[in-house]
């Protein structure tokens, strides 16, 4: 069930679960508030992408009900797996290189996906293809060059070690074909595809308890890979580690942008 070449943060180890929980309690709200706007209800068919957790597909499937159907896909299946039950089904399916999972989607979204996702244009092009005329494309994603500290107010040497820990993490993302500045691209990439009315906004916490449950999930998953690769020393990784769980910082993430609009 897994297909993670390339991907930094597989969602095998036991930190992705941790990471998972925390993305919904600090993005579901805006999500849904998107997904509800869009008017997802009895009856549609929807493609989740890179679903990750269970979260959002679960939602989804309340809104769908027994009439619709929410297709959820991931490189690595394991963690939305339990999910599966209908109206939802659950496949192993890279969205970059594969056909869509099916056509004529009322919606199709993907949250923190496209990213990290070498070809990502292919990627959107399938996405466009398998709505309906008049489906609804969602998709959110980071932007973190436009706001890339983990601490903005960096005012002391605990938070000079998480924001150098931040950038050499940035880094080994963009060594693997992540861009760094996708978000904003969203609501031009979405015009070209052919969407119309095309909105986008932006959502940020700047502290929240589960940024910090983030964090330590997130260094603690590519601690090797952080070392390996000279961003920090074992003893900076545990410093960080203790700083976070302190309580003593306030964490922020880089912007989400929300752009959204209809095939035409
Ligand atoms: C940062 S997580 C976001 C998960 C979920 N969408 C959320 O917002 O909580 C990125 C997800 O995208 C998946 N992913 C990465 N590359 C992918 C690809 N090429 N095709 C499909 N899924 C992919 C990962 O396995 C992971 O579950």
């Amino acid at each position: 069930m897994t297909r993670t070449d390339g991907y930094l943060l597989d969602n095998q180890q036991s930190e992705a679960a941790e990471r998972f929980d925390a993305f919904a309690t600090l993005f579901d709200p805006t999500t849904f508030r998107h997904l509800e706007a869009l008017g997802v209800g009895p009856g549609w068919r929807c493609w989740e992408v890179g679903a990750g957790g269970t979260s959002v597909v679960s939602w989804l499937a309340r809104k769908v009900g027994p009439t619709g159907k929410v297709v959820a896909t991931d490189i690595d299946t394991s963690r939305v797996a339990p999910a599966a039950r209908p109206p939802v089904e659950v496949r192993v399916h890279d969205v970059a290189a594969e056909e869509p999972p099916g056509e004529g989607f009322d919606l199709v979204h993907a949250r923190l996906v496209l990213v990290h996702v070498p070809d990502r244009e292919r990627a959107l092009r399938s996405m466009v293809r398998a709505l309906r005329p008049g489906g609804r494309l969602l998709v959110e994603d980071a932007d973190p060059a436009l706001q890339p500290l983990l601490c903005p107010d960096e005012h002391g040497p605990e938070q000079q070690l998480a924001n150098r820990l931040r950038h050499g993490f940035r880094e080994l993302l963009a060594r693997r074909g992540a861009d760094l500045s996708y978000g904003r691209r969203l609501p031009r990439l979405l015009r070209e595809s052919g969407l119309r009315r095309v909105e986008a906004d932006a959502y940020f916490p700047v502290t929240s308890p589960a940024c910090s449950v983030l964090e330590s999930a997130t260094v603690r998953q590519i601690r090797d890979q952080l070392v390996t690769a000279g961003v920090a020393t074992d003893e900076d990784i545990d410093q960080h580690l203790a700083n976070v769980a302190s309580g003593s910082m306030d964490l922020a993430t880089a912007p989400m942008i929300s752009a959204w609009g209809r095939k035409a």
